[in-house]
């Protein structure tokens, strides 16, 4: 057993056209950039968690263009499906080869799941019946490790009014399943675009910047940020407590603009 290091990166919105801009910043080159970042800022990960948002185009290129990005990191790459994915085309092009579409992960002493929140042609996101039954079954399972609960749509307002209107619209179901089960220590979002970061009693509630644009915290609408593409990594610690720290680019990957901001 060891102190498990995991990285996460976060909602890079890869398209089939590997030239296509996403809010003035070309999600391709900003993904490279970002991993190859991360990856020279920390130890050798145990895994890369990938929190959706993977595709913008709901097409099979997005997520090969993803598949051979992300093969350079050498470790496992856990994913899971943001409002702007596909998640029949990410259960059959991302699984297997070192691949791993939503369940659940064993790394080191830990346990891991990964949700599916996604509702077809919404922004908000969702867990449905099936899931939320799933997540209860798989943390009992868990139950003398600690867990880390990885889902793309924040469970709790994040203070800008726009995004918490797309947000979980179950989010209370869900942190009631995390209330019945005294080994969650870590809820991991994507979504908002920025670094969010509040205790809930003994679990920590974390989001993440994206690895192309971001948006300005605490606004009534959608404002982008002049932050870099950003990274995160977590340290998992044998005694069930984690260290984590967000990483930014040290400049801008393009030159980030409002002009598709109603999107998320
Ligand atoms: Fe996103």
């Amino acid at each position: 057993m060891h102190t498990v290091q995991l990285l996460q990166v976060t909602d890079p919105h890869l398209f089939g056209d590997p030239a296509t801009e996403l809010y003035g910043v070309n999600t391709a080159d900003s993904l490279r950039l970002t991993l190859a970042a991360a990856l020279a800022d920390g130890p050798a990960p145990d895994a890369v968690l990938v929190t959706g948002d993977i595709g913008d185009d709901m097409s099979a290129e997005a997520y090969a263009h993803f598949r051979h990005t992300l093969q350079d990191s050498g470790a496992p790459v856990l994913c899971l499906p943001g409002n702007h994915d596909d998640p029949a085309l990410m259960t059959r092009l991302l699984n297997g080869d070192g691949f791993q579409y939503c369940g659940h992960a064993r790394l080191g002493g830990w346990g891991l799941v990964l949700l599916d929140t996604h509702v077809p042609g919404r922004p908000h996101g969702r867990l449905a019946a099936a899931e939320l039954e799933r997540l209860d079954v798989e943390l009992r399972a868990l139950h003398d490790v600690p867990v880390l609960v990885a889902l793309h749509h924040p469970p709790l307002p994040v203070g800008s009014a726009w995004l918490d209107g797309v947000g979980l619209t179950n989010g209370a179901a869900f942190l009631d399943v995390i209330d019945r089960h005294s080994n969650v220590r870590c809820v991991l979002a994507g979504h908002v675009h920025q670094e969010f970061d509040a205790p809930r009693g003994g679990v920590r509630i974390l989001a993440t910047p994206s690895t192309c644009a971001q948006f300005t915290p605490r606004t009534e609408r959608c404002v982008m940020d002049r932050r870099p593409p950003g990274y995160r990594w977590l340290r998992l610690h044998e005694d069930g407590s984690l260290t984590t720290r967000v990483g930014w680019l040290p400049r801008l990957v393009g030159e980030p603009r409002d002009e598709n901001a109603t999107r998320r």
